[in-house]
């Protein structure tokens, strides 16, 4: 695999900095320098498993600090909020990684080839979806708020970015379906959860989670999870030291911005949606997965 120096640029001379490339595939650096970084992803694939590892899977924005405050409350068995950090694995080094306590949630947004070999045919995975309208909103909020992109583009071009697969972490398309692709080979290995129903329907999302999982979990407990993990609650009390805070983000930005189902309808235009509904039709062929778009539907 070879690492490369990555970044974007976009009609109106808008630039997107600060990623890597190995093979090709788009990633962020974790404030590390790129190649360093790259060379530590590429590593990735010889990390050591354990069995009670669980695979918290998402796409970049899809409630991926959600559902990981979720699972670690399950496996703490407590439903209070903690300052531990959360940490992708593609943000992590070996080192880390194997120091880390079991049980181990591996959160991570890397595509199968770029996990531990054994990963995928090994340990349970939570897999979280969203629709990838909000995603892409999100996640342009994202890049413009985080200080290592330094970037500063109209949403139109970065539309275009994610439906060419150029933006970090590469095609959202190719991911949820290999993501399916395991589902429909190993059905009782993934829990697939959808960001509309935690929203709409967490509670029962959460037991659902913890009977994959064989946590004990009453409907009290449940109740006490999805309460302390509410999009109000985890942005006050999941924010990192402000002296981190404001070297990561851009002031008034972080990690938890609206965490709404349907805010992709104050971005996208008419021409926008009608487009990005026939690419996902095209690109999501055979496909049985369905997304939610609105609080409504
Ligand atoms: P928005 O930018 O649409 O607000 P990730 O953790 O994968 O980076 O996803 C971030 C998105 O999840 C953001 O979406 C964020 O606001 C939302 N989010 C974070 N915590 C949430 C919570 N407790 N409830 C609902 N949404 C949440």
């Amino acid at each position: 695999m070879s690492v490369s120096g990555y970044a974007l640029s976009d009609p109106d001379g808008q630039s997107l900095q600060g990623m890597v490339a190995i093979d090709g595939f788009p990633l962020p650096t974790f404030r590390m320098e790129p190649m360093q970084r790259g060379e530590v992803i590429k590593s990735i694939r010889s990390w050591t498993i354990r069995d009670d590892d669980i695979l918290l899977a998402t796409a970049p924005k899809s409630g991926t600090h959600w559902a990981h405050e979720i699972l670690s409350m399950l496996h703490r068995g407590k439903a209070e909020t903690i300052s531990e950090r959360f940490t992708l694995l593609e943000a992590t080094t070996e080192q880390e990684f194997a120091s880390a306590p079991s049980p181990r949630v591996l959160t991570s947004h890397l595509p199968l080839r770029l996990l531990p070999d054994n990963a995928i045919s090994k340990i349970k995975i939570v897999l979280v979806l969203r629709n990838p309208k909000d995603l892409v909103v999100s996640k342009y909020h994202h890049m413009l708020g985080m200080r290592s992109y330094d970037y500063t583009g109209a949403f139109k071009h970065f539309l275009q970015w994610f439906l060419e697969d150029k933006l970090p972490y590469g095609s959202w398309f190719q991911y949820v379906r290999e993501m399916e692709a395991i589902m429909d080979t190993e059905p009782d290995r993934i829990c697939m959860v959808h960001y509309e129903d935690l929203k709409q329907n967490g509670i029962e999302q959460i037991k659902k989670i913890a009977q994959f999982l064989s946590v004990d979990a009453d409907d009290q407990f449940c109740q006490a999870i999805y309460d302390c993990c509410s999009f109000e609650n985890m942005a006050v009390k999941k924010l990192p030291p402000k002296d981190l805070q404001d070297k990561i983000w851009k002031p008034g930005c972080s990690f938890y911005r609206k965490g709404i189902i349907g805010d992709w309808k104050t971005h996208f235009t008419v021409a926008e949606s009608e487009m990005f509904d026939e690419i996902l039709a095209q690109r999501m062929t055979g496909s049985k997965l369905k997304f939610r778009f609105s609080d409504r539907s």
